[in-house]
């Protein structure tokens, strides 16, 4: 066995220090990126070291660290266990207060066990396994546990519904899965494993289902299918030989959310995806020994993924994983919990921030957080004012705050403010992360030099780029690589004089709502399946704090007879339902038609216009719309909401 070791000088190198560092850095990673990727991919351990580094036709066929084999469970766990066995790996925080902490020997032992009952229980390499569990420490090994074994995870958040659960379940093919019998979720407990029995009722694909005795709630358990984690655990060693995978196996499928109703899984590959994870999380952070970093993102994000697991277990760093909401029970939840861990990093979302400004000083007073170091945000965009908080109120105007642009496709941060290299700028996400070329299109798909706005592309590849749709490749291939050695992400944004970025929000329909994509057909698919609904459009829209809400109009049909209230309450319910409670909408208008063009598409961006307040479109940009009165009939309805915005 040819152990390859990873380089001391590449890992000490996790920081830039000044501007013109950065400049070389970059300058260095674009012009060799040979050289610049095989110092960070020696950075970790590897069975066989890669034969090539890059191979990129142009045109979306794409592979990193060819030749080169590796286990991701090896690297986040085994030698960190080797080299320090009592360093903390994990500490899990529940919703009550209380902390769980593994450290690396315990998770390599944890991870081990699992992955010999999934085994035994007959997961091959290979093979995806679903995993619907509340972001606990015992979620985390079994991950790793697949990722040991060759096997490929598919996580799904807990916020999810059962029937989102089985599309998942469906397209990826799972045998088996992972769950807990609940989950503490902001007040309530999330029926984890009465979902499971609903999602896999009449799948005769799914054979074994293993789960977590979390909360200790009776469940129903089907005989030869359901077997409870901890029961099985006692069966098995801890000692478990790692699969070593070729660079490109996938290691986990992620599902995100696009303008059409269909269920995206992006495949991350093993090598690709682990050097990315750990070299962005580096630079992102700047790390140092003993740091204890917290990322509020639920495992089941690829946000989770990458910078609560991957990313800081890759580099040795101790996680945080934050069961259930961050801002519930208690909204001085967070707070406390930095002082707790004393976190030394901070990762979360505007979304987690807004709630936490809107408890209020006093709440935010009952925590010191001197430990914090950096400040981290991705998601939605951190306006200028939520920027200014976090780092005079939050972090006592001591903290850089690096603010992070990515999507689920590109695996880790693309565009970053890294801490000590650029000056910071409120309201931009900063310049390109190493290795990343952003390219600016205008509406022809032409290169925009220099300042301007367009839609942002990436030329070229990155090590964390998904490279394919799960069982879809030729999708993939038309959603992202319309233009050849174009990468196309679906955002807009401007670049300024001096390079920096801002996102200027998502060009085609998608919604991104608490930071997180929700594709508007699947809400509509689910509001039209009701008896009263004949049409319902979905968008997102701009609420007075910063953030966005989800406004629905939906026309009922002629025989409906259920009043507007109830009916609202009914649509409301069938989204939790549905799609789960992030699809909660914060309005719902009845109209009596939607702006359509004469081809029958509807406009959404006519709906986002006016309920951000825009003014009533002119007759020429009306003239798109097959029936321009019912623009007049909108306004009106939604007024209101029109009146209340012009008063902030
Ligand atoms: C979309 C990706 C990447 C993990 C979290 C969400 C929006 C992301 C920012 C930011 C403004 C942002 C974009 C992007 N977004 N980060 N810093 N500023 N917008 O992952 O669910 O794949 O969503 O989130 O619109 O395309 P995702």
């Amino acid at each position: 066995m040819s152990l390859v070791p990873p380089s001391a000088a590449a890992r000490a190198r996790s920081r830039v220090q000044s501007p013109q560092e950065y400049e070389t850095l970059l300058a260095r990673s674009l012009d060799d990126p040979d050289g610049f990727w095989r110092d960070q991919a020696s950075a970790l351990t590897w069975f066989h070291a890669p034969a090539n580094i890059v191979e990129d036709d142009g045109h979306g066929e794409v592979t990193w660290f060819s030749g080169g084999r590796l286990n991701a469970s090896v690297n986040a766990v085994d030698r960190h266990a080797r080299t320090h066995p009592d360093r903390a790996a994990i500490i899990g925080a529940a919703p009550d207060g209380t902390l769980t902490t593994w450290t690396f020997a315990e998770l390599k032992a944890r991870v081990g066990r699992i992955a010999n009952a999934l085994v035994h229980r007959g997961v091959r390499r290979g093979d995806r396994v679903v995993v619907y569990m509340p972001t606990t420490p015992q979620a985390a090994a079994v991950m790793l546990a697949c990722s040991r074994i060759g096997a490929v995870h598919v996580v799904v958040n807990p916020a999810y519904s059962a029937e989102t659960l089985r599309e998942r379940i469906e397209d990826v093919g799972a045998e088996l899965i992972v769950t807990a019998d609940a989950a503490p979720w902001d007040r309530q407990v999330l029926p984890l494993k009465r979902r499971v029995d609903q999602a896999v009722a009449g799948l005769s694909q799914v054979r074994c289902v293993l789960v977590d005795r979390h909360q200790a709630v009776p469940v129903s358990m089907t005989a030869g299918r359901d077997h409870w984690l901890q029961t099985e655990l006692q069966r098995h060693r801890v000692a478990c030989p790692a699969v070593w995978q070729p660079a490109e196996a996938p290691l986990f499928i992620m599902h995100t959310s696009g303008s059409t109703g269909a269920a995206r899984g992006m495949v991350h590959t093993t090598a690709g995806y682990l050097v990315w994870a750990c070299t962005t999380f580096r630079y992102l952070f700047d790390l140092r020994p003993g740091d204890v970093h917290l990322c509020t993102a639920d495992l089941g994000w690829i946000t989770g993924h990458t910078y609560a697991l991957y990313g800081p277990l890759t580099a040795g760093i101790t996680t945080v994983l934050v069961e259930g909401h961050p801002g519930r029970p208690d909204r001085g939840r967070l707070g406390a919990l930095i002082d707790a861990v004393q976190a030394t990093t901070l990762y979360t979302a505007p979304a987690v921030l807004r709630c936490m400004r809107a408890a209020g000083d006093a709440v935010l007073a009952r925590s010191l957080r001197t430990s914090l170091r950096v400040l981290g945000s991705v998601g939605e965009r951190l306006e200028p004012d939520l920027w200014q908080w976090l780092h005079q109120e939050v972090g006592g105007g001591r903290c850089p705050i690096v603010d992070t642009w990515w999507q689920t496709e590109t695996g880790g941060a693309m565009l970053a403010n890294l801490p000590g290299a650029l000056p910071a700028r409120p309201g931009y996400v900063g310049r390109p992360m190493f290795g990343v070329r952003p390219v600016l299109l205008d509406r022809d798909g032409r290169r925009i030099e220099g300042e301007g706005s367009g839609v942002l592309a990436i030329a070229g590849t990155w090590p964390g780029q998904a490279r394919t749709l799960y069982g879809d490749h030729a999708a993939y291939l038309a959603t992202y690589h319309p233009h050849p050695g174009l990468f196309v992400t679906g955002d807009g944004a401007h670049r300024d004089a001096e390079g920096y970025f801002a996102i200027t929000g998502r060009v085609d329909d998608v919604l991104t709502v608490g930071g997180h994509r929700l594709g508007p057909a699947e809400l509509e698919d689910t509001l039209c399946a009701h008896d009263a609904v004949l049409e319902a459009a979905v968008v997102a829209t701009a609420l007075p704090d910063g953030g966005e809400q989800i406004t629905v109009f939906i026309v009922p049909a002629p025989w409906a007879t259920t009043p507007a209230d109830d009916l609202r309450a009914a649509l409301v319910e069938q989204l939790r339902l549905a799609i789960g409670p992030i699809a909660t909408p914060g309005r719902v208008w009845f109209v009596s038609g939607l702006p359509r063009t004469r081809t029958g598409k509807l406009l959404r961006r006519v709906l986002r216009h006016l309920c951000d307040g825009g003014t009533r479109p002119s007759d020429d940009d009306l003239a798109d719309i097959a029936d321009p009165s019912v623009v007049d009939e909108i306004l009106e309805v939604i007024q209101p909401d029109r009146l209340r915005q012009r008063a902030d």
